[in-house]
Protein backbone atom coordinates (compact mmCIF):
# COMPACT_ATOMS: atom_id res chain seq x y z
CA UNK A 1 0.00 0.00 0.00
CA UNK A 2 1.63 3.54 -0.91
CA UNK A 3 1.83 6.13 1.76
CA UNK A 4 -0.12 8.68 0.94
CA UNK A 5 2.34 11.71 0.53
CA UNK A 6 5.02 9.13 -1.35
CA UNK A 7 5.14 9.51 -5.50
CA UNK A 8 5.87 6.16 -7.25
CA UNK A 9 4.20 7.25 -10.41
CA UNK A 10 5.14 10.32 -13.14
CA UNK A 11 3.51 11.15 -16.19
CA UNK A 12 5.50 12.37 -19.12
CA UNK A 13 3.04 13.80 -21.99
CA UNK A 14 5.16 13.47 -25.25
CA UNK A 15 2.68 13.29 -27.62
CA UNK A 16 3.35 17.06 -28.94
CA UNK A 17 4.47 17.68 -32.10
CA UNK A 18 7.48 19.67 -32.10
CA UNK A 19 6.80 22.23 -34.69
CA UNK A 20 9.48 24.54 -33.40
CA UNK A 21 12.27 21.98 -34.35
CA UNK A 22 10.99 21.03 -38.00
CA UNK A 23 12.91 19.65 -40.32
CA UNK A 24 14.45 17.42 -37.33
CA UNK A 25 11.08 16.41 -35.80
CA UNK A 26 9.49 15.24 -39.29
CA UNK A 27 9.85 11.59 -38.09
CA UNK A 28 11.39 11.70 -35.05
CA UNK A 29 9.74 12.84 -31.62
CA UNK A 30 11.21 15.93 -30.49
CA UNK A 31 12.42 14.15 -26.92
CA UNK A 32 14.61 12.36 -28.48
CA UNK A 33 16.90 14.84 -29.16
CA UNK A 34 19.82 14.68 -27.69
CA UNK A 35 21.67 17.03 -25.72
CA UNK A 36 25.33 15.95 -26.07
CA UNK A 37 24.84 12.44 -25.92
CA UNK A 38 21.45 11.75 -23.51
CA UNK A 39 17.44 12.26 -25.34
CA UNK A 40 15.52 14.88 -23.64
CA UNK A 41 13.21 12.42 -22.86
CA UNK A 42 15.94 9.94 -20.53
CA UNK A 43 17.21 13.14 -18.55
CA UNK A 44 13.27 13.92 -17.68
CA UNK A 45 13.24 9.77 -16.50
CA UNK A 46 16.17 9.64 -14.61
CA UNK A 47 15.35 12.93 -12.85
CA UNK A 48 11.73 11.02 -12.00
CA UNK A 49 14.09 8.01 -10.74
CA UNK A 50 16.32 9.52 -8.45
CA UNK A 51 13.43 11.15 -7.10
CA UNK A 52 12.01 7.82 -5.81
CA UNK A 53 9.51 7.34 -8.63
CA UNK A 54 9.89 4.03 -10.32
CA UNK A 55 6.41 3.86 -12.38
CA UNK A 56 7.04 5.75 -15.72
CA UNK A 57 3.79 6.98 -17.77
CA UNK A 58 4.61 7.83 -21.54
CA UNK A 59 1.54 9.41 -22.55
CA UNK A 60 2.68 9.29 -26.53
CA UNK A 61 1.11 10.11 -30.18
CA UNK A 62 2.02 8.53 -33.49
CA UNK A 63 5.49 8.63 -34.88
CA UNK A 64 6.64 8.26 -31.22
CA UNK A 65 7.62 4.97 -31.02
CA UNK A 66 10.91 5.68 -30.53
CA UNK A 67 10.60 6.61 -27.04
CA UNK A 68 8.82 3.39 -26.20
CA UNK A 69 12.01 1.20 -28.31
CA UNK A 70 14.90 3.84 -26.26
CA UNK A 71 13.63 2.22 -22.90
CA UNK A 72 13.28 -1.27 -24.03
CA UNK A 73 16.07 -4.07 -23.88
CA UNK A 74 17.63 -3.26 -26.89
CA UNK A 75 18.41 -7.39 -27.76
CA UNK A 76 20.94 -7.04 -30.78
CA UNK A 77 22.88 -4.09 -29.88
CA UNK A 78 23.26 -5.71 -25.94
CA UNK A 79 24.48 -9.10 -27.14
CA UNK A 80 26.79 -7.79 -30.23
CA UNK A 81 28.74 -4.91 -27.41
CA UNK A 82 28.82 -8.02 -25.45
CA UNK A 83 30.61 -10.48 -27.44
CA UNK A 84 32.75 -7.07 -29.06
CA UNK A 85 33.84 -6.82 -24.52
CA UNK A 86 32.62 -3.01 -24.74
CA UNK A 87 31.66 -3.50 -21.16
CA UNK A 88 31.33 0.37 -20.78
CA UNK A 89 28.91 0.88 -23.33
CA UNK A 90 26.98 -1.82 -22.28
CA UNK A 91 26.56 -0.55 -19.24
CA UNK A 92 25.29 3.05 -21.06
CA UNK A 93 22.70 0.83 -22.85
CA UNK A 94 21.76 -1.13 -19.75
CA UNK A 95 21.31 1.90 -17.40
CA UNK A 96 18.40 3.57 -19.55
CA UNK A 97 16.19 1.13 -17.80
CA UNK A 98 17.09 -0.15 -14.06
CA UNK A 99 15.60 -3.64 -13.24
CA UNK A 100 12.97 -1.82 -10.79
CA UNK A 101 11.31 0.66 -13.33
CA UNK A 102 8.11 -0.12 -14.97
CA UNK A 103 6.83 1.76 -17.90
CA UNK A 104 3.74 2.21 -19.58
CA UNK A 105 2.67 3.77 -22.95
CA UNK A 106 -1.03 5.20 -23.40
CA UNK A 107 -1.88 7.31 -26.35
CA UNK A 108 -3.17 10.49 -27.08
CA UNK A 109 -4.90 10.36 -29.53
CA UNK A 110 -5.99 14.07 -30.59
CA UNK A 111 -3.79 17.17 -29.74
CA UNK A 112 -6.10 18.19 -26.99
CA UNK A 113 -3.89 19.88 -24.99
CA UNK A 114 -1.73 19.32 -21.15
CA UNK A 115 -4.68 18.82 -19.09
CA UNK A 116 -6.24 15.84 -22.02
CA UNK A 117 -2.80 14.65 -21.85
CA UNK A 118 -2.32 14.40 -18.37
CA UNK A 119 -5.91 13.03 -18.22
CA UNK A 120 -4.93 10.18 -20.75
CA UNK A 121 -2.94 8.82 -17.57
CA UNK A 122 -5.67 8.51 -15.11
CA UNK A 123 -7.04 4.89 -15.35
CA UNK A 124 -3.11 4.46 -14.50
CA UNK A 125 -1.93 6.68 -12.08
CA UNK A 126 -5.50 5.86 -10.22
CA UNK A 127 -6.25 7.52 -6.67
CA UNK A 128 -2.56 8.28 -5.59
CA UNK A 129 -0.18 11.50 -5.96
CA UNK A 130 1.81 11.95 -9.20
CA UNK A 131 3.98 13.91 -11.02
CA UNK A 132 4.07 15.35 -14.16
CA UNK A 133 7.57 16.13 -16.22
CA UNK A 134 7.43 18.65 -19.36
CA UNK A 135 10.58 16.65 -21.19
CA UNK A 136 11.17 20.26 -22.89
CA UNK A 137 12.36 22.05 -19.86
CA UNK A 138 15.43 20.04 -19.06
CA UNK A 139 15.82 20.98 -15.05
CA UNK A 140 19.80 20.33 -13.99
CA UNK A 141 19.86 20.54 -9.58
CA UNK A 142 22.19 22.92 -7.95
CA UNK A 143 26.01 21.09 -8.15
CA UNK A 144 26.38 18.54 -5.56
CA UNK A 145 22.61 19.05 -4.14
CA UNK A 146 19.10 17.50 -5.57
CA UNK A 147 17.57 17.14 -8.72
CA UNK A 148 14.30 19.45 -8.99
CA UNK A 149 11.99 16.94 -8.47
CA UNK A 150 13.37 15.16 -5.64
CA UNK A 151 13.77 19.21 -3.76
CA UNK A 152 9.49 18.86 -4.96
CA UNK A 153 8.81 15.24 -3.55
CA UNK A 154 10.06 16.47 0.15
CA UNK A 155 8.10 19.16 0.14
CA UNK A 156 4.66 17.66 -1.08
CA UNK A 157 5.75 15.26 1.74
CA UNK A 158 5.96 17.94 4.74
CA UNK A 159 3.04 19.66 2.80
CA UNK A 160 0.60 16.99 1.18
CA UNK A 161 -1.22 19.73 -1.07
CA UNK A 162 0.01 20.02 -4.99
CA UNK A 163 3.16 21.69 -5.52
CA UNK A 164 4.32 23.26 -9.13
CA UNK A 165 7.93 24.65 -9.69
CA UNK A 166 8.17 28.11 -9.89
CA UNK A 167 10.80 30.64 -11.21
CA UNK A 168 10.84 34.56 -11.75
CA UNK A 169 10.52 35.09 -15.65
CA UNK A 170 11.36 38.68 -17.34
CA UNK A 171 8.28 40.23 -17.83
CA UNK A 172 8.46 40.20 -21.65
CA UNK A 173 7.74 36.33 -21.10
CA UNK A 174 4.70 35.64 -19.25
CA UNK A 175 3.05 35.15 -22.07
CA UNK A 176 4.94 31.88 -22.29
CA UNK A 177 3.85 30.37 -19.23
CA UNK A 178 1.22 29.33 -16.70
CA UNK A 179 1.73 32.85 -14.41
CA UNK A 180 1.18 31.86 -10.39
CA UNK A 181 0.48 34.77 -7.47
CA UNK A 182 0.12 34.10 -3.86
CA UNK A 183 1.49 34.74 -0.12
CA UNK A 184 4.84 33.02 1.17
CA UNK A 185 4.00 29.72 3.14
CA UNK A 186 7.52 29.03 4.05
CA UNK A 187 11.21 28.36 2.77
CA UNK A 188 10.63 28.77 -1.32
CA UNK A 189 6.85 28.06 -0.64
CA UNK A 190 4.32 30.42 -2.06
CA UNK A 191 0.76 29.40 -0.98
CA UNK A 192 -1.07 29.95 -4.64
CA UNK A 193 -4.04 32.89 -4.46
CA UNK A 194 -4.03 32.73 -8.40
CA UNK A 195 -2.87 30.89 -11.96
CA UNK A 196 -3.19 31.83 -15.00
CA UNK A 197 -2.07 30.34 -18.15
CA UNK A 198 -0.35 32.87 -20.46
CA UNK A 199 -1.51 36.16 -19.54
CA UNK A 200 -0.70 39.22 -21.95
CA UNK A 201 2.35 40.89 -19.75
CA UNK A 202 -0.34 43.74 -18.74
CA UNK A 203 -2.64 41.31 -17.41
CA UNK A 204 0.33 38.92 -15.29
CA UNK A 205 -0.52 39.03 -11.59
CA UNK A 206 2.79 38.40 -11.15
CA UNK A 207 6.10 37.45 -13.27
CA UNK A 208 6.20 33.85 -10.88
CA UNK A 209 6.21 31.38 -13.80
CA UNK A 210 5.62 27.47 -14.05
CA UNK A 211 8.64 25.25 -14.91
CA UNK A 212 7.64 21.77 -16.57
CA UNK A 213 7.29 20.21 -12.88
CA UNK A 214 4.33 19.08 -10.78
CA UNK A 215 3.26 17.00 -8.16
CA UNK A 216 -0.54 16.29 -8.36
CA UNK A 217 -2.96 15.43 -6.01
CA UNK A 218 -5.42 12.51 -7.72
CA UNK A 219 -8.41 14.85 -7.15
CA UNK A 220 -6.89 16.83 -10.44
CA UNK A 221 -8.55 14.33 -12.99
CA UNK A 222 -11.86 15.40 -11.86
CA UNK A 223 -10.87 18.96 -12.12
CA UNK A 224 -9.37 18.42 -15.66
CA UNK A 225 -12.38 16.21 -17.04
CA UNK A 226 -14.91 19.35 -15.71
CA UNK A 227 -12.71 21.76 -17.95
CA UNK A 228 -14.14 23.48 -20.94
CA UNK A 229 -11.42 24.14 -23.02
CA UNK A 230 -9.28 27.20 -22.33
CA UNK A 231 -6.29 29.05 -23.85
CA UNK A 232 -5.87 28.28 -27.64
CA UNK A 233 -9.10 25.69 -27.65
CA UNK A 234 -6.91 23.41 -25.34
CA UNK A 235 -7.79 21.65 -21.82
CA UNK A 236 -5.25 23.74 -20.04
CA UNK A 237 -3.83 21.92 -16.96
CA UNK A 238 -3.03 25.50 -15.16
CA UNK A 239 -7.24 26.11 -15.72
CA UNK A 240 -7.86 22.64 -13.65
CA UNK A 241 -5.05 23.64 -10.60
CA UNK A 242 -7.00 26.76 -10.39
CA UNK A 243 -10.31 24.70 -10.24
CA UNK A 244 -8.16 22.23 -7.57
CA UNK A 245 -7.62 25.21 -5.09
CA UNK A 246 -10.97 26.13 -5.01
CA UNK A 247 -10.91 22.88 -2.43
CA UNK A 248 -7.30 22.08 -1.63
CA UNK A 249 -3.93 24.06 -1.50
CA UNK A 250 -1.71 24.32 -4.13
CA UNK A 251 2.05 25.67 -3.74
CA UNK A 252 4.37 26.77 -6.06
CA UNK A 253 8.15 25.94 -5.38
CA UNK A 254 11.16 28.18 -6.11
CA UNK A 255 13.14 25.34 -7.01
CA UNK A 256 17.18 25.27 -6.82
CA UNK A 257 18.93 24.64 -9.97
CA UNK A 258 18.55 25.99 -13.30
CA UNK A 259 16.38 24.85 -16.00
CA UNK A 260 16.69 24.87 -20.01
CA UNK A 261 13.63 25.96 -22.37
CA UNK A 262 14.48 22.98 -24.69
CA UNK A 263 11.39 23.33 -26.67
CA UNK A 264 12.90 26.77 -27.99
CA UNK A 265 16.25 26.80 -29.83
CA UNK A 266 17.99 29.18 -27.68
CA UNK A 267 17.10 26.97 -24.92
CA UNK A 268 18.27 23.59 -26.87
CA UNK A 269 21.50 25.46 -28.05
CA UNK A 270 22.37 26.90 -24.01
CA UNK A 271 21.77 22.94 -22.78
CA UNK A 272 23.99 22.04 -25.49
CA UNK A 273 26.68 23.95 -24.76
CA UNK A 274 26.64 23.92 -20.90
CA UNK A 275 25.97 20.50 -20.59
CA UNK A 276 28.67 19.46 -22.90
CA UNK A 277 31.26 21.99 -20.83
CA UNK A 278 30.51 20.07 -17.64
CA UNK A 279 30.64 16.75 -19.53
CA UNK A 280 33.25 14.14 -17.79
CA UNK A 281 34.81 13.29 -21.02
CA UNK A 282 34.21 15.91 -23.07
CA UNK A 283 34.18 18.65 -21.03
CA UNK A 284 37.81 20.02 -20.73
CA UNK A 285 38.27 19.80 -24.45
CA UNK A 286 35.44 21.56 -25.41
CA UNK A 287 35.94 24.19 -23.31
CA UNK A 288 39.47 24.84 -25.26
CA UNK A 289 37.40 24.59 -28.24
CA UNK A 290 35.21 27.54 -27.33
CA UNK A 291 37.65 29.51 -26.26
CA UNK A 292 39.86 29.15 -29.61
CA UNK A 293 37.10 29.83 -31.33
CA UNK A 294 37.09 33.80 -32.96
CA UNK A 295 33.98 35.64 -31.97
C1 LIG B 1 3.18 24.44 -20.49
C2 LIG B 1 2.15 24.91 -19.48
C3 LIG B 1 2.59 26.24 -18.86
C4 LIG B 1 3.98 26.10 -18.26
C5 LIG B 1 4.96 25.61 -19.33
C6 LIG B 1 6.33 25.31 -18.74
O1 LIG B 1 3.15 25.31 -21.60
O2 LIG B 1 0.89 25.03 -20.10
O3 LIG B 1 1.67 26.62 -17.85
O4 LIG B 1 4.40 27.34 -17.73
O5 LIG B 1 4.48 24.38 -19.95
O6 LIG B 1 7.25 24.95 -19.74
P1 LIG B 1 3.85 24.95 -23.03
O7 LIG B 1 5.29 25.32 -22.89
O8 LIG B 1 3.65 23.47 -23.23
O9 LIG B 1 3.15 25.79 -24.03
Amino acid sequence: MQAPRQVHTAVFPVAGLGTRFLPATKASPKEMLPIVDKPLIQYAVEEAYAAGVRHMVFVTGRSKRAIEDHFDTAYELESELEAAGKAELLAVVRAVQPADMDCTYVRQPRSLGLGHAVLCAAHIVGEHPFAVLLADDLMVGPPGGAPVLAQMVDAFASLGGSVLAVQQVPADQVRRYGIVAGTPAGQRLIGIERIVEKPAPEEAPSRMGVAGRYILTPRIFDEIRAQPPGAGGEIQLTDAIARLMQSERVYAYQYEGKRYDCGSKEGFLQATVELALQHPQMGAAFRDYLKALAF
